[in-house]
């Protein structure tokens, strides 16, 4: 018997992405209602899926997390309470199916007794029909009962993938993501690439409110926060303190700009300072537990340190990860400040941080496939970008070109991994001896060389000024449509 999934769960189930699962339905290839597959769809678009090997599941998710460099890796439980409500709900499902199986049972073997009674006392010509019929049913059971070991094993692994995860779908944007391990509805919401309205992520604020339209959620975590009782009547709930039981649907904001993101303050301490080359630095700040940055792919932050200026950098790492932030700084950027990290900065001083700022930022609407050009340590800003890409899975192609003098490009094996893990992204490394005209042009024409169809692509270019305006004006000159280049200089 075929059963009933959600794109989100259908994806998981065969360890693709969902834009793959998208790909898919609009070619053709996979029947969807409603976004509903049935298992027996998947298994006819995926026939060589090997659900015997129960490894193979966790080996995509694994990679996949790997490939998003998530700093939490482990993939714990949910908390004993979510999992034994779960168990629970499902334990009532198996009742209420058993109880259904036990009727239809005694349904169709009332209904052979029938047709051996009908047919003892029916002359030659019915008992041959009735024969037939009897046959009928019982090839009809054969089938049913010995055919179907694949979608059997497709339902089974699904009904574990419901102990271990829950369905949230948000109103009023549609969008829909899976609560995995111990992970609040926020956590989740975050990793997912959703910008989802909060603040501090510890349950003080009340800025991650969100009303319960159905399902059921549980608290896990402590919060101070006090909801009202009018709040608490109409279904309010802290997102970063709850996890769901089963699948939820939720009413919530989330931000749709930059404007919608206020400007924060914080002091934050350096975790750790890493050589990524003899040029290029990995800062890696973080922030206190009880407030953490809320930012979008793309945006940059003002950075202070007592003696050393301040200086505007693109933040290098994913806004799922709100308390880990990473800056790509090379030597000499900003003034004093680059040489200060370089050369002062150390484990434990403090940062302070203002913003965020800027607007170079993801098309979460477009269906476009998506060309990252990095110039140098504009891959910082392109590594967030990409990282938030991959968790919104939104796209079907993801193309990274990135472009450095020679020596110049770092976290290369980061790049190559990508490609690596994923079948739906490309990477390709160029080298530039300086960003005049002439070479600008030379690049203008290798782009449009590897990258044909890059006429149909969202275009993000990020890097210095000196190499963007040449870039900017050579792609254009050679057609690509400047609407849909979004340009960050860092
Ligand atoms: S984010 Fe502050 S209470 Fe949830």
């Amino acid at each position: 018997m075929s059963h009933l999934l959600g794109l989100a769960r259908a994806a998981r189930l065969m360890g693709v992405s969902r834009a793959a699962l998208q790909q898919r339905i609009k070619e053709g290839n996979l029947h969807a209602m409603d976004g509903m597959i049935t298992t027996e769809e998947l298994l006819k678009a995926y026939p060589d899926i090997s659900l015997e090997d129960a490894g193979a599941f966790e080996k995509t998710l694994k990679i996949k997390e790997e490939a998003f460099v998530r700093r939490v890796r482990e993939r714990s439980l949910p908390p004993k309470e979510v999992l034994a409500e779960r168990l629970f709900e499902q334990g009532r499902e198996l009742a209420d199916v058993k109880l259904h199986l036990q009727r239809y049972h005694a349904l169709v073997t009332g209904l052979q007794s029938d047709l051996q009674g009908l047919m003892e006392r029916s002359g030659p010509a019915a008992r041959e029909a009735l024969r037939q019929v009897e046959r009928w049913v019982e090839g009809g059971l054969r089938r049913v009962l010995g055919e179907t070991e694949a979608l059997d094993s497709l339902a089974l692994m699904d009904d574990m993938l419901r102990v271990m995860s829950a369905h949230v779908t948000l109103r009023p944007s549609h969008h829909d993501f899976l609560v995995e391990g111990a992970d609040s509805i926020l956590e989740a919401g975050l990793k997912a690439g959703l910008a989802l309205n909060y603040g501090c992520s510890t349950g003080n604020c009340g800025l991650c409110k969100a009303r319960v339209i159905s399902g059921q959620v549980m608290k896990i975590r402590h919060f101070d926060y006090v909801l009202t009782e009018a709040e608490k009547q109409q279904g309010y709930t802290l997102m970063c303190c709850h996890s769901p039981v089963g699948d939820v649907t939720l009413e919530t904001l989330e931000a749709n700009s930059a404007q919608d993101i206020p400007t924060q303050q914080i002091i934050a301490r350096v975790k750790s300072v890493q050589a990524l080359s003899p040029d290029m630095r990995l800062l890696h700040l973080q922030t206190p537990r009880s407030s953490r940055l809320r930012f979008l792919a793309g945006q940059s932050l003002t950075l202070g340190v007592a003696g050393a200026g301040t200086a505007e950098l693109a933040i290098a790492s994913c806004p799922c990860d709100d308390r880990n932030l990473q800056f790509h700084v090379e030597r000499g950027q900003g003034d004093s400040f680059g040489a200060f990290v370089f050369d002062r900065l150390k484990v434990g001083d403090s940062v302070s941080l203002y913003g965020p700022w800027g607007d170079y930022l993801l098309d979460d609407e477009s269906q476009h496939a998506l060309l990252f050009i990095a110039f140098g340590r504009g891959f910082g800003p392109t590594k967030s970008m990409v990282e938030h890409a991959l968790a919104r899975e939104a796209a079907e192609r993801i193309d990274l070109a990135w472009a450095a003098a020679p020596g110049g490009h770092y976290m290369v094996n980061q790049c190559r991994y990508w490609a690596d893990a994923l079948d739906n992204f490309g990477y390709r490394s160029y080298e530039l001896r300086a960003p005049d005209g002439a070479e600008m042009e030379r690049f203008a024409a290798r782009i449009l060389a590897d990258y044909p169809d890059a006429g149909n692509h969202a275009i993000y270019l990020a890097g210095p000024a000196e190499y963007l305006e040449p870039a900017l004006a050579n792609l254009a000159g050679a057609g690509l449509p400047h609407a849909r280049m979004r340009v960050i200089v860092c």
